[in-house]
């Protein structure tokens, strides 16, 4: 008896340590580089390596002069930055083991907590001292909902649809039951980019912070309905398994290709709005695979759901990612604009100004092809070209992207210190950018909008 309980133990002893071991160094050994686009031939060729080699570009920005900076995988790294030099491209290497990146964020993530530990006193600020699993998000929104006054109906939490790995996509409403207009609001379509959910998540606690303080002058004239997490299976992946997951966790298999091992398709480019047209891929092992056909996503089908349900009619929808500190707008298909530009343009500026202030973090606006590059089947598009939703924003959060920040190294894997630094500006910059749309909405008679 005695023997087979040693025997049991060694036995799950070794299969965690074979777990631990394979989990903490898959991307021994990946490397980050930079490199420096000078003509349209670079521009295919990087496009070719993220295709076809595993190349993993990290930089929004892909255009001449530009530095891009990626990841390549270990074993592909020498072939890669041999083929770029025989292009003319120079490779400067940033970092030689992104296994190490990733340790050196999460030892700052540890310090943080030990050093809130003592501060924390209850779930509902769990979330301000790390990235909460998706059990705990769940837990943090019952949590949130039970803290809002009941009778009063502030707040309603429900799913919109769930996903490949059954998981439920939750959705909590705050606002006055009678407001009139509408805000939708996501975080974490890209599973890797963790300050998005935690943004998330900050904005809610200090929304029905603010119903429980009687301050609810937004919350009476708005509905503001959130998804902290359209992707969960792809964030737990992210969480348990590979830190610089993106996409979602589908079977590619199970669709039209009964070959492709690759699993997970890109939802920022699933969205059926001139789907495919630019800077997506049809490969399933591509970070940027669109999906066997427009739409084909269950998180991507449940968003347009909710979105399309008649009886709502929205005013904005802001989606965010990170990183590179871009609030931008659509279209992302296609270099031209809409023709509503100016507004977007405008009510974007009063959100980033309002932002700024708070830390003096600084945003870049522009349309999304144009200030990044052209992609098609983001949800931003659709939302604008289907769900005729007015103002419509990307929001991509610290750090940013440019060489000379001091926290651009930390790109996706920005340690916990800054869930509450991001959360601040970034609930400010949302609320500022609210109360533009008010003084709009009485001058609104005026002018053409629909809405
Ligand atoms: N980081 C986002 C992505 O690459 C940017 C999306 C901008 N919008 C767009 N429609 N391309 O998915
Ligand atoms: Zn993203």
């Amino acid at each position: 008896m005695m023997q087979s309980v040693w025997r049991l133990i060694i036995i799950n002893s070794w299969i965690l340590f074979l777990y631990c071991y394979a989990n903490n160094h898959f991307y021994k050994g990946y490397e980050v580089v930079r490199v420096l686009p000078k003509t349209n031939e670079h521009l295919q060729l990087i496009r070719h390596f993220e295709d076809n080699y595993g190349v993993d570009r990290w930089s929004e920005v892909l255009t001449i002069n530009r530095d891009v900076k990626m990841s390549l995988p270990r074993k592909q790294a020498p072939k890669i930055k041999k083929l770029f030099k025989q292009h003319g491209i120079d490779v400067k290497i940033l970092h030689n083991d992104l296994e190490k990146l990733i340790q050196k964020s999460d030892d700052i993530s540890k310090q943080h907590k030990i050093r809130t530990k003592r501060l924390t006193v209850n779930i509902a600020s769990s979330h301000l001292t790390g990235y909460l699993r998706y059990q705990e998000i769940v837990e943090f929104l019952k949590e949130q909902h039970r803290r809002s006054p009941p009778l009063r109906n502030f707040t309603s939490l429900f799913s919109i649809g769930s996903t490949h790995e059954n998981r439920s996509i939750w959705t909590i409403r705050i606002g006055k039951p009678s407001a009139r207009r509408n805000i939708l609001i996501d975080c974490g379509i890209h599973a890797r980019e963790f300050i998005s959910p935690s943004t998330c998540l900050y904005m809610i606690d200090k929304l029905i912070g603010e119903v429980n303080n009687g301050r609810v002058s937004l919350l009476s004239v708005f509905n503001i309905y959130i998804i902290p997490l359209l992707n969960p299976d792809g964030y737990e992946y992210a969480q348990t398994e590979r830190r610089m997951w993106r996409k979602n966790r589908a079977l590619n298999g199970y669709y039209h290709n009964p070959d492709s091992k690759c699993i997970g398709v890109d939802l920022n480019r699933n969205f059926g709005y001139h789907w495919m047209e630019n800077g997506a891929s049809t490969n399933p092992c591509s970070e940027t695979y669109a999906g066997p056909h427009q739409d084909s996503e269950p998180e991507t089908r449940s968003l347009q759901r909710f979105i399309k349900q008649s009886s709502r009619h929205w005013d904005a929808y802001l989606t965010f990612h990170s990183y590179g500190q871009y609030w931008i707008y659509p279209w992302g298909f296609a270099l031209h604009m809409p023709d509503d530009y100016i507004e977007l343009n405008n009510k974007a500026t009063i959100g980033s100004e309002a932002l700024k202030r708070v830390n003096g973090t600084l945003y870049k606006i522009g349309s999304a092809a144009n200030l990044l590059y052209e992609s098609a089947g983001g949800s931003d598009d659709w939302a604008k070209g289907v769900g005729q939703i007015k103002y419509v924003y990307t929001v991509e959060l610290r750090p940013s992207d440019d060489m000379n920040d001091e926290h651009a190294h930390f790109a996706f894997m920005l340690p916990e210190t800054f869930i509450e630094p991001v959360g601040q500006e970034t609930y400010v910059g949302v609320k500022g950018f609210l109360r533009s749309l008010i003084t709009s909405r009485s001058q609104k008679s005026l002018s053409k909008n629909k809405y």
